[in-house]
């Protein structure tokens, strides 16, 4: 299992390009399922989780064709073909989707286009049970019959005229944003109109709603969290470029304040930012933002006092949960008390003891309420991984702290943080990968 050794302290400093988003690029690599052409898919980062999708996919029959990588170190474009529909297997099994549960995004487009699928139930994680039973509800409101058996989603349209689902008005009883990108793929083939309320706004969603329209379907967004959608009978093929990672740009930006340093992400949107940038001008942070489609850019700039400020996650347009663990690293050296309350997720605290290893002040007063009190000084210790989220919250500990830091199980990083070493070598920070 590799490590990741880092020498601290040290000062961020130096521009870096965000990689595309992992959490953009999941579904849209599942939305290839719904046409016979090609789909072409541009700024896919190359992690883990990606890796794990693309094997998913072939085992459903889709052709999968890499571009070679740009001059700048872009990776290049994906070129995906669900052609083999009436042959390939429509089972997304239990060893791929356990240990990547956005598996589960395969089961609104194949029975969508197929008619029938069997998916493994996710399962939970580290930070959470994280059922699916929004998803599950949805595809049923849209006339599926659904099973669970011997740990297999087992869902149908074959009993409904022309083995289409059926368009149907749904809302989510909790915002979950595989859960609307599994309805809206589903949806987009139905026979007739969905409308889709309570759905999740963040970001990611409203990129698969890019792509499927770029394909051809008709979804319409009130921004408000309900999606209204044409059904049609076929979708095309496109070529799309998912939008860049916001959560691995506000993971550096974290790091940037914590080390009072000077970090421009380029290639990124500041907008999809908007709640952290807000939390680190609080705390003192000067911030500079230039805006674009794609190609903004953030710097962050920060020297003297961390101010103190308490945290509340949400769904977007709240302060994301994905970026809680890096913003509690940064609570550590703030000058204060700062809680820290987590609504999404109800055990994403896992950072906690390893945090308090290095020497954080964190107590958890009651489930998903943390108290950091700060500023504590740091030491570099040998820590252990949970969760992706989890992990990069070490690594900028690691960073703030005296002495040598050797991460372990870093293979959670590597789901979701694309070259991360080299990032952050180019940013002037001493760390080495030790392979075992
Ligand atoms: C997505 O997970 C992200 N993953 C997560 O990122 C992210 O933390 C999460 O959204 C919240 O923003 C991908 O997009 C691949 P949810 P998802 O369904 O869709 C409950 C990362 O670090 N819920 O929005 O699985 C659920 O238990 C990962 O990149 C139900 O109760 O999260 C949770 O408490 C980690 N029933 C809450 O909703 C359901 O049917 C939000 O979950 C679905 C969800």
């Amino acid at each position: 299992m590799d490590k990741l050794r880092i020498h601290g302290p040290c000062r961020l400093s130096g521009t870096l390009r965000a990689s595309g988003a992992k959490n953009a690029s999941l579904p849209a690599l599942a939305a290839c399922l719904l046409t016979g052409d090609e789909v072409v898919l541009r700024h896919v980062p190359r992690v883990r989780d990606i890796v794990t999708m693309s094997k998913l996919l072939g085992h459903l029959g889709v052709e999968r064709d890499e571009d070679p990588s740009g001059a700048d170190g872009e990776p290049g474009a994906l070129r995906l073909r669900a052609n083999g529909h009436g042959s390939a297997p429509d089972e997304a099994p239990y060893d791929l989707v356990k240990t990547m549960r956005a598996g589960v995004l395969t089961l609104g487009p194949l029975l969508a286009r197929r008619g029938h699928a069997k998916v493994s139930l996710p399962g939970g994680c580290a930070i959470g049970v994280r059922p699916v039973d929004q998803h599950l509800a949805g595809l049923e409101a849209m006339g599926a019959e659904v099973d669970i058996d011997h740990g297999y989603i087992h869902a149908s349209s074959t009993h409904l005229p022309d083995r289409r689902l059926q368009g149907a008005r749904f809302r989510f009883a909790t915002r979950t944003v595989t859960g609307t990108e599994n309805l809206l793929m589903a949806a987009v083939l139905a026979r007739g109109t969905s409308v889709l309320e309570n759905c999740a706004q963040e970001p990611e969603v409203g990129d698969l709603a890019t792509l499927l329209r770029s394909m051809g379907a008709h979804i319409d967004d009130d921004g408000h969290g309900t999606l209204t959608v044409e059904g049609r009978r076929s979708l095309h093929g496109a070529e799309h470029r998912v939008i860049p990672d916001r959560i691995e740009a506000g993971t550096y930006l974290v790091g940037a304040v914590m080390t009072r340093g000077d970090v421009t992400v380029v290639g990124t949107r500041p907008a999809d930012l908007a709640p952290l940038l807000e939390k680190l001008a609080e705390i003192g942070a000067e911030i500079t933002t230039e805006d674009g489609k794609h190609n903004g850019s953030i710097r962050v700039r920060h020297d003297g006092d961390i101010g103190a400020r308490d945290l509340v996650t949400a769904p977007h347009p709240g302060f994301p949960t994905d970026l809680q663990a890096q913003y509690m690293a940064l609570m550590t050296q703030a000058s204060g008390a700062a809680t820290i309350s987590e609504t999404v997720f109800e055990n994403r605290f896992q950072h906690v003891p390893e945090l308090g290893r290095m020497g954080a002040d964190i107590r958890i007063v009651r489930a998903n309420y943390a108290q950091v009190h700060g500023p504590s000084r740091l030491s570099g210790a040998t820590v252990m991984a949970t969760d992706l989220r989890a992990s990069a919250c070490l690594v900028l500990a690691g960073l703030a702290a005296d002495g040598e830091t050797v991460i372990d199980r870093i293979y959670h990083l590597d789901r979701g943080y694309e070259k991360m070493e080299s990032k952050l070598q180019r940013l002037g920070v001493r760390v080495e990968r030790l392979s075992s």
